[in-house]
């Protein structure tokens, strides 16, 4: 059973009506990587086209709640209302500051929501899509009239900045970014094809161990380290490229449209290689597929909506358009989020 189209209801649409964003000052170059590390700037820009990412002061309380709340504001700002406007608050994050509380009730408390609903989701660098899926499904239901989806991840905690874990530390930037959605009555707008997906079975690929036996096989590991991330980059790089090509394939037909008919390909930005490897596949111009990762990394759940925050700046987001969000990421998790501006 593999599709998961989302149902659109007749009577809500579901408007874009801001975004924003937040980075963390401190900037990681790879000079800096190869100071603590077997690498080079040379390897890191021809394997990744990443040149710096940030590095969020976590150690002195810049955590993923501090970095939501940044962006929440922002976002706020950007679309000209209030705190207390917000209903619903998803917070897509793999790195909370804490088991619990969760990163959504934090920011809730930190920007002055009020007593609203929060709720955290976690899937990795797919997170952010998951959410804009699931705010959508939740205003048009009409429980929720304004709800605010975040992107947050300070991953650089869990990263092993020695050449043991240099496969990752390369990749990896913190960062956060926030879309505001709100119910509309032009029913046009809003998501109009989604697609989530998941294969437990390669987690082994990419996770986080708490404990060694957390580790699936733990002979395949010559440096076990606790609370790290743990990749097999080769792995995660096949299956992202075919399963973000397949995820684009899929989306398309399900809302009986071709590659030409979308202004923006918003995707996670993991290697600038996967990216342009789904550019090849379907003729993207690469004005229509924004890579970003040169300036910040991966920043997992943030990544995508980064992306847009980037593009709205720059005037390129516009009423009328359609765009997809795309992303792939530990779990393994895959999606995409097709929207009609
Ligand atoms: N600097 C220098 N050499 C390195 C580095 C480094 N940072 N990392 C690996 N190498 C070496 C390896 O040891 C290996 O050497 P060997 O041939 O002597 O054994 C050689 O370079 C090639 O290693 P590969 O792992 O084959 O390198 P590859 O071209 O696959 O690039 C990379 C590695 C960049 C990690 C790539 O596999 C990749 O991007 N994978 C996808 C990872 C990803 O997207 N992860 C995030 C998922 S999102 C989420 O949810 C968190």
């Amino acid at each position: 059973m593999t599709s998961t189209q989302g149902a659109r209801s007749a009577s809500i649409g579901v408007r874009v009506l801001g975004s924003g964003h937040y980075l963390p000052e401190k900037r990681m170059t790879n000079a800096d990587l190869v100071a603590c590390m077997d690498t080079s700037d040379e390897w890191i820009v021809k394997r990744t086209g990443i040149t710096e990412r940030r590095r969020a002061r976590w150690e002195e309380g810049e955590k993923t709640s501090h970095l939501a709340s940044a962006a929440l504001r922002n976002a706020l700002k950007n679309a000209n209302i209030d705190a207390t406007d917000i209903d619903l608050i998803l917070v897509a994050t793999m790195t909370p500051d804490t088991p619990t509380p969760s990163v959504s009730c934090v920011v809730a408390r930190e920007v002055g929501c009020g007593n609203i609903a929060a709720i955290d989701l976690n899937a990795a660098c797919s997170g952010f899509i998951y959410t804009l899926n699931v705010a959508d499904t939740m205003i048009r239901s009409g429980m929720y009239k304004t709800v605010a989806v975040i992107g947050a991840d300070c991953v650089t905690r869990h990263i092993d900045y020695s050449t043991f874990g240099r496969g990752a530390a390369i990749l990896f930037g913190d960062a956060a970014a926030a879309m505001i959605l709100r119910a509309d009555d032009d029913t046009g707008v809003g998501m109009i094809a989604q697609r989530m997906h998941s294969d437990g079975a390669g987690s082994k690929h990419l996770f986080i161990p708490e404990h060694c036996s957390d580790f699936p096989d733990p002979d395949d590991f010559d440096d076990r380290k606790l609370d790290k991330v743990q990749m097999n980059g080769q792995a995660v790089f096949k299956f992202a490229v075919s399963k973000f090509q397949q995820v684009i394939e899929d989306t398309l037909t399900d809302a009986e449209l071709s590659a030409d008919d979308i202004d923006h390909f918003i995707c996670h930005q993991a290697n600038s290689r996967i990216l342009d490897s789904a550019r090849d596949r379907f003729g993207i111009p690469q004005e229509k597929l924004l890579v970003n990762i040169y300036k910040y990394g991966n920043t997992v759940a943030a990544s995508a909506p980064l992306v847009f925050e980037e593009l709205r700046q720059a005037g390129k987001i516009k009423p009328g358009q359609k765009i997809m969000f795309l992303a792939f990421g530990a779990g393994l998790t895959w999606g995409s989020s097709l929207w009609q501006l």
